[in-house]
């Protein structure tokens, strides 16, 4: 066995794994110069045919120049993983300060937020929330609330009427009709409310809109007292005015309610007029086949705009009506 052989293929092998540029061509040269057709390899399987004292030193001279080679292919894979590794993480970089592409989301309206705080608020006590149409008959809008035929609100300018007049059919003028539904429809105890759009026939200005939305509230059970309308009143304005609001009952007329009273509250340090209530009319609870001497009531209508600009101190009713996003995305998203 010749050393300078050895030596040869040491540098072949040193020469080769150094040339190699990636992983894979270093498996080539690996194979080249360590694998089983590799010189040191078919010199190390000869050995066996030589003799004993040969075999010795040879033996050791070729163990030696395995252990070179396989010390240079160790190195030249550490140069060529650190290589591929760094390639990876310069690949791979993700720059998180470049802008993004946004799209804006979108999000309810105020007023949906607010109804649905509402609806949250009575859901929460056992009320169900009802829907009625838009287009009412006008009797269950007027008549059935014990609202006369000569009463100002029939008049021609405050309601839109539905062509042909004789159909009686209305553009429901205040959300009390569902009152009436909800008593044909249902056996007491009943408690709902029912939050939805109403319309007049009113110019649209700061704190007017033709299209605007009420929230009704109906309790019919045995024993009702204005008492359980008080208390109600205040628990419904403290989850929308805060834990601080107070309210107060004003004498007041309203046909479906007897004794009637304007709802105010005190928030902001004055009274500010809320809402409409009342003890249900007898008459109204007969009208829908309740019977009087067993049941009483009580019923509360307020404006769901009006809330909503009292609570935001908003001033001007087209912030609400026109839609402008700058407006209503400093109300949040609210889903
Ligand atoms: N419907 C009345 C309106 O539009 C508001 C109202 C007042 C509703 C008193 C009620 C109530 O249920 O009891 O002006």
């Amino acid at each position: 066995m010749n050393p300078a052989d050895v030596q040869s293929w040491i540098e072949a092998a040193e020469k080769a794994f150094s040339k190699a540029t990636d992983l894979e061509s270093l498996k080539t040269a690996r194979l080249a110069h360590l694998g089983d057709k590799a010189p040191i390899s078919l010199a190390s399987r000869a050995l066996g045919t030589l003799a004993p004292d040969e075999k010795a030193s040879s033996g050791k001279i070729i163990g030696e120049g395995k252990a070179a080679i396989t010390a240079a292919l160790q190195k030249a894979t550490e140069k060529l993983e650190a290589e591929r590794d760094s390639k990876v993480l310069l690949e791979e970089i993700v720059d998180i300060t470049l802008p993004v592409k946004r799209s804006h989301r979108g999000g309810l309206h105020p007023i949906t937020i607010i109804k649905n705080e509402i609806s949250d608020f009575f859901i929460e006590q056992g009320y169900s929330v009802e829907e009625g149409p838009e287009l009412e008959s006008g009797w269950l809008n007027f008549d059935a609330l014990n609202i006369p035929p000569d009463h100002p609100a029939r008049t021609m300018q405050d309601t839109f009427y539905i062509e042909p007049v004789e159909s009686g059919m209305v553009l429901r003028t205040q959300t009390s009709p569902v009152q009436i539904r909800s008593m044909l429809e249902n056996e007491p105890p009943i408690y709902m409310i029912c939050p939805g759009r109403t319309f007049r026939a009113d110019e649209l200005d700061a704190t007017h809109s033709p299209v605007f939305h009420q929230v009704e509230g109906l309790v019919v059970d045995k024993g009702i007292t204005m008492a359980h309308l008080k208390g109600t009143l205040d628990n419904f304005a403290q989850a929308m005015f805060g834990p601080d609001v107070t309210t107060r009952l004003r004498p007041s007329f309203f046909p479906f309610t007897e004794p009637s009273a304007e709802v105010d509250i005190f928030f902001n340090g004055r009274w500010i007029e809320w809402g409409g209530c009342g003890m249900v009319n007898p008459k109204v609870l007969a009208t829908c086949g309740i019977e009087t001497n067993v049941y009483s009531g009580f019923a509360f209508g307020m404006g769901i705009e009006r809330t909503l600009m009292v609570r935001h101190n908003i001033t001007d009713m087209h912030d609400i009506v026109e839609g402008d996003l700058r407006f209503t995305r400093q109300f949040g998203v609210g889903l």
